[in-house]
């Protein structure tokens, strides 16, 4: 089933779009915060960094289309939806994102990474 959006209270410029590269996570801060983009084509999705199950790093993962795997145990995250496809209970969090002049800005919660 997926997760919803994060909350957009602000949109945060993270990064330029031309660093993100399709196959590899970027990670970006929002204040303390880690997050993870990803590049499908023309589209940037943005998910926590944090592995919903024991907190790997996800932005260091492994790419394919629309699906990420963890680097510690494997489990996969659909990057459109934030479905974990290896077990449901544990989807991960997602972020709304723009892109507007060639930058990535993500929606958070106005209290994230403080
Ligand atoms: S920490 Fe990500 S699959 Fe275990």
């Amino acid at each position: 089933m997926g997760s919803k959006l994060e909350q957009a209270d602000q949109f945060v410029d993270v990064a330029a779009a031309a660093e993100v590269e399709e196959g590899e996570g970027t990670i970006v801060f929002v204040g303390t915060k880690r997050l993870a983009l990803f590049r499908v084509e023309e589209e940037i999705f943005c998910i926590s960094n944090r592995c919903p199950h024991a907190g790997g790093f996800l932005g260091m993962g492994w790419q394919k289309g629309c699906r990420v795997r963890c680097p510690r145990h494997g489990w996969a995250f659909d990057l459109r939806t934030g479905e974990c496809m290896s077990d449901p209970r544990y989807d991960v969090r997602r972020y709304a994102v723009r892109l507007e002049e060639g930058r990535v800005l993500v929606g958070v919660p106005e209290d994230l990474g403080r």
